[in-house]
């Protein structure tokens, strides 16, 4: 607990430090903005810890590669809101309803250039293999994010395939950010990769837990539209499930709720069908299966149990959390 809160401040110390340009500033502005709401900055931690797991013992140096993780975030976050027609991030209003869409194309673009430079800081002899991990991770939550805009308008999507989706929007930057600290910290080969495995299990837990509060969240601390992915016909755990046990009529019903365009009315009568047929059960059973997957991935890794328990905590925290 103490290492996370160590490596906690760190970051914000870090974040806050990092100087943009102030010209243009439709340019720098809203860089400054998204990396100065409160998110969670879990990414950059799993970087410290990820180093720290193996006792590194020059926990100064991983800065650059936590910086670049977390501006690869923001980044995405940026172009996710677009494509999302999200309307709040963080408690706050999203980059491209603040300023405009062309503003927040670009400056999430410059915010990636920013995350190369981050990785230009490291040890120039880990750089290679950074950039192995780092490119691979960034293009996986490109395709990811492009199967979840093409699930929208499909009708049937299988677990299987939603899990495959969500494993690279979302999870494998959590195992990246990980095995990037691993690379720094000289873990070898099968080390990095059971702290992958790790991460990118927890990662889907992580986004099993995003689809939940994304419709139970509390509006007062969630920081995102509540109903937002219903609104977007986004294909979750909840509704796969629910499409896949619907009766005939409820199944008509729900290909009706696309045409909706009264929000509150298609975020309500979802959510009635959601509790008739208690898919979000069936969503806490699976991120459940995963983080337990998560918790063996990391058991198999040979290093002293109290090296653990930082990432333990934090992993539990993350299945609990409610923003
Ligand atoms: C949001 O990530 C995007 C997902 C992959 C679900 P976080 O929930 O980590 O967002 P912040 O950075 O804390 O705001
Ligand atoms: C986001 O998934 C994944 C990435 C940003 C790459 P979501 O669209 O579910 O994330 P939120 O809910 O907007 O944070
Ligand atoms: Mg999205
Ligand atoms: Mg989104
Ligand atoms: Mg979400």
């Amino acid at each position: 607990m103490l290492t996370q809160s160590i490596y906690s401040t760190l970051i914000t110390e870090a974040i806050e430090q990092a100087q943009f340009p102030v010209d243009p500033p439709k340019l720098y502005d809203p860089i400054r903005y998204i990396l100065g709401l409160s998110g969670k900055r879990i990414r950059p931690l799993l970087v410290m810890l990820g180093a720290d797991l193996f006792a590194f013992d020059d926990m100064e140096s991983t800065i650059p590669a936590a910086l670049a993780v977390e501006y690869f975030h923001n980044f995405s976050l940026i172009h996710d809101d677009i494509m999302d027609e999200a309307p709040l991030r963080r408690g706050a209003i999203t980059v491209h309803k603040k300023w405009s869409e062309n503003v927040a194309i670009l400056s999430g673009d410059a915010l990636l250039v920013k995350a190369y430079e981050e990785i230009a800081q490291c040890a120039p002899d880990k750089i290679p293999a950074l950039l192995k991990v780092f490119n691979r991770m960034a293009l996986e939550v490109c395709e990811g994010q492009q199967k979840d805009m093409d699930f929208e308008t499909e009708d049937q999507v299988e677990e299987s395939a939603y899990i495959a989706m969500i494993r690279a929007k979302t999870s494998v930057l959590l195992g990246g950010a990980l095995q990037m600290g691993a690379i720094l910290a000289n873990a070898n080969a099968e080390e990095q990769e059971l702290l992958f495995q790790f991460g990118v299990n927890l990662g889907i837990a992580f986004q099993l837990q995003d689809d939940i509060l994304d419709v139970y969240g509390n509006p007062e601390n969630f920081g995102k539209q509540v109903g937002g992915d219903i609104l977007c016909d986004k294909k979750t755990i909840l509704r796969i499930h629910l499409q896949r046990l619907a009766d005939e009529q409820d199944a008509l019903t729900l290909k009706e709720l696309v045409n909706e365009r009264d929000a509150e009315s298609k975020i309500q009568t979802t959510k009635q069908l959601y509790a008739k047929y208690d898919v979000r059960a069936i969503a806490e059973e699976l991120k459940e299966r995963y983080s337990e997957h998560a918790y063996k991935a990391l058991e198999a890794i040979r290093v002293a149990a109290q090296q653990k328990v930082a990432l333990l905590d934090l992993a539990r925290n993350l299945m609990v959390r409610t923003h």
